[in-house]
This record gives structure tokens, sequence and C-alpha cells, in this order.
């Protein structure tokens, strides 16, 4: 079973969210399954920069629409464990050589030329996996991943010759690559294709769409967003198309890399610990209190937070929150990124809370792991979550989450009530409505609980034995890849 994996973000290499995350982990987890997988990634300077021997093995001139490119092959290293997976590298300086984020510059303004930067992505991702590839090796599928690759379906589409079946991945419907329909051409694409029955969505170029539409198969990051999507108002805008799409489409939920994410081994830790030494999880909690400038108190509960600063995280109400928790035994740490307005207000609570809130706009791999081990409950309010890793990282970690009760969160927390208690899966705590009034009952529920030390024990302890490891997703995404083949 030959897979390309086309993304445009992996860790360690280039990281913008759990994107980058899953596109190591489950290939990694798809290799130990015996799968000849390998990816395909642009060369941004971070992942030139951090692959160590790396060689030209193709060129493309597909002028007049994309700038001379070369394909580089190196590893990816596997962080934490000795694999590494063939990669596949698009040299094209004129499009990722810069200064800034992959997506957008340092002032969060998406790059002008997105559409060629990702049309190029696709395109060789399509030409991979086709018979006008430059390489001996032909996958049998090609993943692609998020609107970046979206157009890869698409141009596999209009390929007359020998080409791999197609799996589109959606990790997250806000965001769909949406450009003027100038760019249909720029792209080399066909003009007929720009109508409702190809690339075009409400007047634009959909590089999303296009992928939802042409794909032979589409899949989503958890079985409850698969559902969420099909209607109003999580589809965006696409949710005929997806209920259209239903019969080939997965909700395949996202594991995570206990390698990396594991409390046993995490270096990044004050003290390693277990489900059977939780006492040493209290050092963390010290630790973080201390790097946070909190007051050093082991018995008042601490709220962890670790988020893109976004709508879709809900960080809005954090910071609504804030000044209601002034009134509650409780402390709030915070490590985000994103929405510059978010990030004063919340600088600037903080600042008034001195003693309460600590609050990082950073993005921190480190403390990020000192967050999840050291807090007591970590706080996902998202409105939408297609599946989200950090509630499962948290409950790994024996920190119960409390979430907003949607997409991935309600596949992977239990709320605890009478029956989740009696039947061990309960691990954190879910409400419904989107609101503070909802959101702060969640929390004073988790508070109380917190004081009830042999409750919260067993509440921490079912969420570290739960298996949310790789290998039964993967084990799925095999299936899904044989039967396209
Ligand atoms: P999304 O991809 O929508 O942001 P996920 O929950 O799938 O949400 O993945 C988020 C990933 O990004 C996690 O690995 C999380 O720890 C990481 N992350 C988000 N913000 C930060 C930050 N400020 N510092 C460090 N890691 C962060
Ligand atoms: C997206 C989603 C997140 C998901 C991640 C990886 O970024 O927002 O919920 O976990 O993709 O699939």
């Amino acid at each position: 079973l030959r897979i390309l994996f086309v993304t445009p973000e992996v860790f360690p290499l280039c990281k913008t969210g759990g994107l980058g995350d899953i596109s190591a982990a489950l290939p990694a987890a798809l290799h130990m399954l015996k799968t000849d997988i390998r990816l395909l990634l642009p060369g941004y300077p971070s992942v030139l920069a951090g692959l160590k021997s790396k060689r030209t093995i193709a060129r493309f001139e597909l002028s007049p629409h994309f700038p001379p490119a070369k394909l580089l092959s190196a590893r990816l290293q596997i962080s934490n464990t000795s694999l590494s997976l063939p990669l596949y590298v698009i040299r094209c300086p004129e499009l990722y050589q810069r200064e800034g984020g992959i997506y957008q510059d340092d002032n969060g303004y998406d790059w002008p030329d997105n559409a060629q930067r990702f049309g190029l992505l696709s395109k060789i991702g399509a030409l991979l996996a086709s018979d006008a590839s430059p390489l001996a090796w032909m996958p049998d599928v090609v993943h692609c991943n998020d609107w970046q690759s979206g157009l890869t379906p698409a141009y596999l589409h209009f390929h007359a010759g020998k080409k791999a079946a197609s799996l589109m991945t959606l990790h997250n419907l806000a965001f769909q690559g949406n450009f003027p329909p100038n760019e249909v051409e720029k792209l080399g694409l066909p003009a007929e294709s720009f109508n409702m029955y190809g690339l075009e969505y409400y007047g634009n170029l959909s590089f999303l769409k296009a992928g939802i539409y042409y794909a032979d198969h589409i899949s989503t990051v958890s079985p409850n967003y698969a559902q969420e999507i099909q209607r109003e108002p999580l589809g965006f805008g696409l949710q005929g198309l997806l209920a259209a799409r239903s019969d080939t489409m997965s909700g395949i939920i996202n594991g995570i890399d206990t390698a990396i994410w594991n409390p046993k081994i995490d270096p990044y830790l004050a003290k390693k610990y277990s489900s059977r030494s939780l006492s040493a999880k209290t050092v963390n909690k010290l630790a973080l209190q201390q790097q946070m400038g909190l007051e050093q108190n082991p018995a008042v509960p601490l709220l962890g937070v670790v988020s893109r600063l976004t709508y879709q995280k809900g960080s809005d109400m954090l910071q609504q929150i804030i000044p209601l928790l002034i009134d509650l035994p409780a402390q709030l740490v915070l490590l985000g990124s994103g929405e510059i307005e978010l990030e004063q207000q919340l600088i600037a609570l903080s600042q008034t809370f001195p003693t309460k809130i600590a609050v990082r706009i950073d993005y921190d791999e480190a403390l990020s792991h000192l967050i999840t081990a050291g807090a007591d409950c970590f706080l996902m309010p998202s409105r939408f979550e297609p599946c989200g890793l950090n509630q499962m990282y948290s409950q790994h970690y024996g920190t119960p989450p409390i979430v907003h009760a949607t997409g991935g969160l309600v596949d992977t927390v239990a709320d605890l009530t009478p029956e989740t208690l009696v039947n061990k899966s309960a691990s954190g705590f879910l409400f419904h409505d989107m609101s503070i009034d909802a959101f702060m009952i969640a929390i004073k529920r988790a508070i109380d609980t917190y004081y009830d030390t042999k409750l919260w024990k067993k509440l921490q302890r079912n969420g570290m034995h739960k298996d949310f490891s790789w290998q039964a997703s993967a084990t799925t995404y095999r299936a899904v890849y044989t039967q396209l083949m």
C-alpha cells in the first residue's frame, strides 16, 4: 500500500496547530502498519533548515502558471523515536522562502500569493500521484489535508492518464482557501470547472470545496464533526455538498502521539509521573505557579489553557469569565497567541488580577507541556472543534478538561454523571449551551469535585487509562485506503 500524504505543516519542522501534530503522528502510525507512506511539504525556511541531508530529485517548469521549483528528497525524523519517514519537499524560494508565518505575515495578514503557494503544493501533489510523475514511485492513494492541498483532487480529475485515488481529510471547515475567480486560469485549471459543480463557491474559487467535490473519499477528524458539518452552522455553507457526499465520508478520530505527550517520559516536566504517582503531579503545579508568577499553593484549583486565541476556540468566553473567577477559589494560567485584540485584552486582565490570572502570549511547546501537567483542570470552550488534541493530552496527564459539547470534544470527553462514574468512563466536564452561565456552572462543578479528593482521583485515573493512541485510527485509515484502491 503506497500513500502520498500531502500537508502544509508537520511537527517539528513547522506547525501552527493540530494538523502539524497529526501530519507526523498519523504517517508514523501507518508506517508501523506496514504502509509505504511518504509526505509532501512546502520548503519554508524552517523546513529547509531543519532537515539534515536532502538532495534534488526532480525539477519542475510548470510555467506559465508557477515559478520554477525543485523537488528535494529527505527524511522526516519522528520526534522521540528512532523512526524516520520519506519526505518530499518543494523548494521554490519565490513562494516559500520568506520571513514570517507559513500562512500569514508577522502582522497576521494572509500572504497575498497564497493561492499560488498552495496551488503549487496541490499541483505537485497531483503530479506525483499520476503517471506524469518524474519519480518511479507512484502512490495508490493521495491523502490530502485541508484547503492547502484541496486542489490536488481537482488537478487529478482533469488528468487523463493513470492516477491515484484521492482522500480529502477535513481538519477545519472554517478555513476554506477562497480566492478571486481570476485565479482559476492562473492556476492552470480549466475555465469550465468554475461552476457550482466544481470549483466555484459563492462566486469565488474555493480550494476546500474543490477537494470536497473532486476527492474520491472524504474524511473528518471525528465522527461527531462529520455529522455536524452536514448542517448549518458548522457546514460553513458547504453543508449541502457534504450531506450529498455523506455515503463517501468517514469520521475518524485523531489519536495523540504518546512518544511526545506522555507524563511518564515528558522532558518538559518538573517531575515525571504516572496514574500511580499522581502526587508527583503537584510538583509540576508548584513549578507552573512559580514560573507564571502566581502564589505557590497546592490547594487552590489551577485552571489551564493552551490555545490559538480565536473565535473558534471561544477565547472571548475565557476573557469574559476571568472577572467571575475572582470570587472563586481558583487560579488561571493561559498560554496562547492569535487575534491581537484578544491578546491585548487578556494581558490587561492579567494585570488587573495579577494574583489569580497569569497570561503568556506566545507559542511555547515547553510551557504547553508544563501547563498540561501542572494545571488541575484544562479549559476548552470551543465554539466548534473538529477534533481537538488538548483535551486528549490533558486527560492523558490526569488533568480533567472542561469542554463545550461540540465536535470531537463530545467523542473524547465523558461528562461526570452517576452513570459515567459507575462505568468508569467519566473523565471531565461538558457544557452544552455556549454561554457564560453554562461555562461557569461547569467550572464550579469541577471545583466542587476537586475538593472531593477521592472522586477527583477517579476522574483523573479514568482519563489517564483511556486509549487515545493512534493504532485504532490508523487501522481505520488503512481500511479506507484499501477500499479506495
Ligand atoms: P487547532 O489545530 O484547532 O489549533 P488542536 O487542539 O487540534 O487545535 O491542536 C492544537 C495544537 O497546537 C496542540 O498541540 C496545542 O498544544 C498547540 N498549541 C496551540 N497554541 C499553542 C501555544 N500558544 N503554544 C504552544 N502550543 C500551542
Ligand atoms: C484543526 C482543528 C482541530 C483538529 C486539528 C487536527 O486544526 O481545529 O480540532 O484537532 O485540525 O485534525
